[in-house]
């Protein structure tokens, strides 16, 4: 079963932001661990990252139409995008929205996601391991 794990703005740049809250991995690394654990559950990961709205709608639109399931990291689109938004809305597989780190922790506009509330499920603050545990749920709900 194919999943579609989309990466939003600056996630292609984890090198460079702040280990203190991103870890030490770089977007290659992290794209690989995701794949790894996708693979160990007998899910095939599709990982994509793009810091353009416009492309990760037109990715949640294929999704929406081929009926595969996403894990999405929206970055800071979570906080303002309703586009974004609408198009997950779109999606009758289950969506799952990840952060590396706890936006909850952090400052407040990162408090708000628009993303939340059409998501199946969130899950943050995990580090690489949120994608981990999301592919878990993922897993979990398509059986
Ligand atoms: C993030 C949290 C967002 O607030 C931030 O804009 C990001 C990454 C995370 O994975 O922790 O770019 O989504």
């Amino acid at each position: 079963m194919k999943v579609l794990v989309l990466n939003g703005p600056n996630l292609g740049r984890l090198d460079l932001r702040d280990s203190s809250l991103y870890g030490d991995l770089d977007f290659a690394g992290l794209k690989k661990f995701i794949e790894d654990q996708g693979s160990s559950l007998d899910l095939e990961a599709d990982v994509r990252q793009s810091d353009s709205e416009v492309e990760i709608i037109t990715w949640l639109h294929e999704a929406a139409e081929g009926k595969i399931p996403v894990i999405i990291n929206p970055a800071a689109f979570t906080h303002y995008s309703y586009a974004i938004r609408d198009a997950a809305e779109m999606l009758t597989v289950p969506l799952i929205e990840v952060h590396i780190s706890n936006p909850l922790r952090r400052e407040e506009f990162r408090h708000t996601s628009v993303i939340s509330g059409i998501a199946s499920g969130t899950i943050a603050g995990f580090g690489p391991d949120s994608y981990r545990l999301a592919l878990i749920a993922l897993k979990g709900m398509l059986k």
